[in-house]
């Protein structure tokens, strides 16, 4: 098991008007950031790629290296904060942004500094109503306090810091995508390379980095890149924040090193208490529903960025489980993941565009009882034939989208058969005939 753990990232959590500037600074609020101005911006990079913070955002990339990708003779830097969170069921950075928002204020402060951009958006998920006012809020005390704006700080570096709110669509998420929707378009992601860091907003140099990336970037500077390089396994570094849901006692977000495993997130008692009365774990979808699927028996699996791949995942992704009791049908969870995928594909790409709409409507008949045993591997070779990793996509939406089907088919495969095989004679035909 896995130590207890003091929060670092969640400390502020249940402190009483922990949004307040003057409550954030009375617990230490803003020091980091007084220390890293007397810093040069090559330093702070440094410390971020010392630390060896890896993104947060799903694909685990070096934040430190990303920074250095910026090309060196730049005249103008952007630096945009991704707080999308749109992949199910994820929400560690709406609980950082509505309960602790100047800790990420400080971060982007830092952040910026140290990449040299003089524009900071935080682009938020359509849905975030209520974080977008707290976040505001927030940024204007900031402003007041002359730590944004002209002179932060009073030193000769400026900040403008903006909330760009997006229209709701799980592809704003992907960086480029979010990109294009700053600029006022729609949320298509962009064909890569240029990367963002060479050609990004406006066509400028633009960083990407995810909400809890950047919340992590105060604790680096104030407590230093070997404190963040030693909690938790070597290539998976630092605090971090996973989310549990489902039949367990107590959803919600916690925090831990990386070296917790899936089994501990579900039953440990300062995290989900263990299962509700009578439920049992069927499965667990441990990285957003993105990444694939755990059967009861692999519970085990590290919740770093290297187990996952053992286990047929694709990564680690937002690090937010879902659980799935035994008295669901598989075939439900198979059709509900499937109809996100299918609905969220912005269309630019053929594979992207019909192959999740075709793995919604074979998923939806199995679900309806009228599957065929064939199905299973017409799901498994369109699964093979969409995706970045083929080459086939411009975006990873549909890696995203094939991951979980394919485990849930693969882990599952028994399950599912047997209930095709159940299936009253004749609904194969009349249900076939429907969908087509
Ligand atoms: C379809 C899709 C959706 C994504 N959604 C998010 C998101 O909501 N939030 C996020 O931070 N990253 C998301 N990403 C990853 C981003 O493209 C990018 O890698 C990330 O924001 C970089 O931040 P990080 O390096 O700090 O993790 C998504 C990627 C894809 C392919
Ligand atoms: S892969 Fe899918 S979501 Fe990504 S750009 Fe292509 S069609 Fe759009």
């Amino acid at each position: 098991m896995a130590d207890s753990f003091e929060p670092v990232l969640l400390r502020n959590v249940g402190v009483e008007n922990s949004t307040a500037l003057k409550v954030y600074e009375s617990r230490g609020g803003y020091r980091a950031v007084r220390q890293a101005l007397k810093q040069t911006p090559g330093e702070i990079t440094e410390e971020v790629k010392k630390a060896n913070l890896r993104g947060r955002g799903g694909a685990g990339f070096p934040a430190g290296v990303k920074w250095g990708f910026l090309p060196p003779n730049r005249t103008v830097t952007l630096l945009c904060v991704n707080g999308d969170e749109s992949e199910p069921p994820t929400f560690s950075n709406r609980v950082l942004m509505e309960k602790d928002p100047h800790q990420l204020i400080e971060g982007v402060i830092i952040a910026a500094y140290a990449t040299q951009a003089r524009i900071a958006y935080i682009y938020l998920r359509g849905e975030f109503h209520e974080q977008f006012h707290i976040l505001q809020k927030a940024i204007d005390e900031a402003y007041v306090a002359g730590y944004l704006g002209k002179r932060v700080f009073g030193g000769d570096y400026s900040l403008e810091c903006y909330i760009h709110r997006g229209a709701g669509a799980y592809v704003c998420g992907e960086e480029t995508g979010l990109i294009e929707s700053i600029e006022g378009k729609r949320g298509c992601p962009r064909i890569k390379p240029p990367f963002p860091a060479v050609e990004g907003v406006f066509h400028r140099p633009t960083v990407v980095n995810n909400v809890e990336t950047i919340s992590c970037i105060p604790h680096i500077i104030e407590r230093g890149a070997e404190w963040f390089a030693g909690v938790g396994p070597q290539h998976s570094t630092g605090p971090k924040l996973f989310c549990i849901s489902g039949p367990v006692n107590k959803p919600g977000c916690y925090e831990a090193a990386m070296d917790i495993t899936v089994r501990e997130l579900i039953e440990r008692e300062d995290m989900g208490g263990g299962m509700q009365p009578a439920r049992k774990v069927k499965a667990v979808f441990p990285g957003g529903v993105s990444m694939g699927v755990l059967t009861a028996d692999e519970l085990d699996m590290k919740m770093d960025f290297d187990d996952p791949q053992h286990y047929g995942l694709l990564g680690l992704g937002t690090a937010a489980a879902v659980v799935i009791d035994q008295d669901t049908d598989i075939r439900i969870v198979l059709r509900n993941v499937a109809r996100f995928f299918g609905t969220e594909s912005c269309g630019q790409c053929t594979q992207c565009r019909e192959g999740t709409a075709w793995m919604y409507k074979i998923a939806s008949r199995i679900a309806d009882g009228a599957g065929r045993i064939e199905d299973l591997d017409i799901l498994l070779d369109t699964a093979r034939n969409m995706g970045m990793m083929p080459g086939l996509s411009i975006c990873g939406l549909p890696d995203g989208a094939t991951y979980p089907i394919e485990t849930i088919v693969k882990k599952f495969r028994s399950e599912l058969e047997d209930a095709i095989r159940a299936q009253p004679d004749g609904r194969v035909e009349s249900a076939m005939s429907a969908v087509n």
